[in-house]
């Protein structure tokens, strides 16, 4: 088989950030026929790996000098069904919002609180992709990747997975080694709304809606994250720029009482997880730029690309933030997407 590499290829259509780098080498994957081939390929071997969905989790800092695969590949089946769920199967490269939307065409529910998020399927259970009170992980069934290592296809469950807040085994032990060809989810016939988030129950409520269904739930989720959020086809983004840090509850205490406002969640295991938008809010970031780079209006979580930015200014203006969030409030913030 001929690989379709091509050469110095221009990322920025496929970043949502819309920064300006290229690739070495770039090869359109639409089958998980050619990963062997990119395997076995001597021309390739040794040059470093980027996986590319929907490019809506990653900071391009520089021209990446090794191999992009950008995963195309496209098909959504439901593929059985039991007494409790129906199953569904979607190519990595299927846009998840489109892939959302096209359960809910169908009556299914379960995936209807990730609504708009950006990215591609393939991507979603990598960083265990959450809003509104779900998480890839709850509906979640099974997938199958492409080994780098072993040269295999292989089929990993749930367990397997390691799902944790925005993390999952491929951000560890599977990292530069797998690549995720399908995801199958397991939808559950006896669906109830998850009206948790208190912006949801609002929005719903506000519709004079009694009993939601999905289509519902999503309606609302979409108005809400296009309120609150940037369209990165409008302005480059990649959705929040920090992981809500998870502290002791002696820290989340100590920082109550002299932040009252201060916005936590307990965790099941007795920590505390923060509203970094709240902590960035605070130190005075929300709507400042630095440069290109700017911190978004109407959500302190978010940066934005105010047109021209290089991945340095954007990872300037993180660092800045970083510094500035641990001096005031002794946390240290996380970036969510990765850097290149
Ligand atoms: N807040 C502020 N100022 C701000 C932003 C937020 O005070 O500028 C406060 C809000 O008032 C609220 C709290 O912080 O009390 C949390 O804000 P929000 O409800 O907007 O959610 P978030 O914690 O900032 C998380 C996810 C989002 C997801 C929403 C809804 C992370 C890192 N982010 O944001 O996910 O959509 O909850 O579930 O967990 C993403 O990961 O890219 C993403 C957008």
């Amino acid at each position: 088989m001929k690989l379709p590499i091509r050469h110095d290829y221009p990322l920025r259509p496929h970043n949502t950030f819309g920064i300006d780098a290229k690739a070495h080498a770039y090869l359109q994957v639409t089958s998980a026929d050619m990963l062997p081939h990119v395997r076995n390929s001597e021309a390739l071997a040794g040059l470093p790996r980027l996986v590319l969905g929907g490019g809506s989790n990653i900071l391009l800092t520089k021209d990446f000098s090794g191999l992009v695969l950008h995963m195309c590949s496209q098909g959504i089946d439901v593929v059985g069904e039991d007494d409790d769920s129906t199953y569904v199967r979607a190519a990595a490269g299927e846009n998840w919002h489109r892939f959302v939307q096209w359960t809910l065409e169908r009556g299914l529910g379960g995936l209807e609180n990730l609504s708009l998020i950006p990215g591609s399927v393939g991507a979603a259970p990598i960083q265990n992709i959450g809003a509104y009170g779900v998480e890839v992980r709850d509906c979640f069934f099974e997938l199958t990747a492409f080994d780098f290592e072993s040269g295999e296809i292989i089929r990993l469950d749930k367990a397997i997975c390691a799902f944790g807040y925005r993390d999952s085994i491929f951000k560890h032990a599977l990292r530069e080694r797998a690549v995720i060809l399908d995801v199958t989810f397991a939808l559950p016939k006896r669906w109830k709304p998850n009206l948790r988030y208190a912006d949801v129950e609002r929005e719903i409520a506000a519709r004079g809606i009694a009993s939601p269904t999905p289509r519902d739930v999503s309606d609302a989720v979409i108005a809400i994250r296009t309120r609150k959020l940037p369209d990165p086809s409008v302005v480059g983004n990649a959705g929040s720029f920090f992981k809500n840090p998870v502290v002791s509850s002696r820290q989340c205490d100590a920082l109550s009482e002299r932040y009252p406002q201060l916005v936590s969640y307990p965790q099941p295991d007795g920590s505390f997880k923060l509203a970094a938008g709240w902590l960035i809010d605070q130190c005075g970031w929300k709507g400042k730029s630095l440069g290109a780079a700017g911190v978004y209006e109407r959500q302190a979580l978010v940066l934005v690309n105010r047109g021209g930015a290089s991945g340095q200014e954007i990872a300037q203006l993180a660092a800045r933030i970083q510094a500035d969030v641990k001096e005031r409030f002794g946390v240290v913030l996380e970036p969510e997407p990765v850097f290149i």
